[in-house]
């Protein structure tokens, strides 16, 4: 399979990586205007351009990971030399339908929403596409099942899955910084601090998704009554911590909702 990235930036370069890492495809395109900063991706063996149209003809898919208002543009010089692709595209609030009217009907919209955890194989990249599609989709659901997990969703849940998937790698990692902090309070310095943090993340993690069980079974595994650890949970919960995360979470879908 050949992937054509448009839109070398945070996103695109990291699916790039993923892609190279960790997927069978064995060849991907990565396009921006200005390329100087990602070169290094040639010692990949990844393709860069500054041609959104280098190699695309041969692509069995396009990747848009470009900002809303740059899309337009790029599809202005793609559209003439391209038919029966199938378009992926990354855009937050570009819905399916939207994007099919601009890319006619000889092209297929799928709607992507990724992370950019893709880099390292560890994307819940959430896909929309239209029923009839679902042939054509079946390249994007399996390349980025290799790049983690990629459930398919109703469209309707994509502002939420921006919110919970894509903004939701800053509210993790601010949970990480807080906890860094907190084990400089207690007696780490931070890079230990941070170390201990990011693992333990990672391993509770690991445990929800091969025990496939709600959260609080595991919590209640390492909660001993009268313990430290219910200690802090009740503390944190009288400051807000669960419901300051549902807001924050909630706020955000109000302004992706405008
Ligand atoms: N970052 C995330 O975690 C994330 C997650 C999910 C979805 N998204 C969505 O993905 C899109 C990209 O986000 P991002 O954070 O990766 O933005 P970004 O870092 O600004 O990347 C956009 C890239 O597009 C390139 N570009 C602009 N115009 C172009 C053109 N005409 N042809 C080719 N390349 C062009 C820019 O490079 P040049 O200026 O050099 O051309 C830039 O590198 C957005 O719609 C965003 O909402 C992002």
């Amino acid at each position: 399979m050949k992937v054509h990235i448009i839109g070398g930036g945070n996103l695109g370069v990291a699916i790039a990586k993923g892609i190279a890492k960790f997927s069978k495809t064995n060849q991907v395109t990565v396009t921006r205007r200005n390329t100087s900063s990602i070169l290094h991706l040639e010692q990949l063996g990844i393709t860069v351009s500054t041609d959104n149209t280098h190699g695309i003809q041969q692509a069995d898919v396009v990747i848009l990971t470009i900002k809303p208002y740059q899309v337009d543009a790029v599809l202005a010089e793609i559209l003439p030399v391209i038919s029966n692709k199938v378009i992926a595209s990354g855009v937050s609030g570009l819905s399916i339908e939207n994007l099919q009217s601009k890319i006619g009907n000889s092209n297929y919209a799928i709607r992507i929403m990724p992370n950019i955890a893709a880099q390292f194989g560890a994307s819940a990249t959430c896909i929309s596409f239209n029923e009839k599609h679902s042939d054509q989709a079946q390249n994007v659901v399996s390349l980025f099942q290799d790049l983690g997990t990629a459930p398919i969703i109703d469209e309707k849940l994509m502002d939420a899955a921006t919110v919970l998937a894509a903004s939701g790698t800053a509210f993790a990692l601010r949970y990480i910084r807080a906890s860094m902090q907190a084990g400089i309070e207690i007696g780490f310095d931070w890079q230990t601090s941070l170390a201990i943090s990011a693992q333990t993340v990672k391993g509770a993690a690991e445990m929800l998704m091969e025990e496939k069980v709600h959260p609080e079974q595991l919590i209640d595994r390492v909660t001993t009554p009268q313990g430290c650890t219910i200690a802090g949970l009740s503390e944190m919960e009288t400051h807000g911590f669960s419901s300051s995360l549902v807001r924050g979470i909630k706020a955000a879908l109000k302004k992706i909702k405008g």
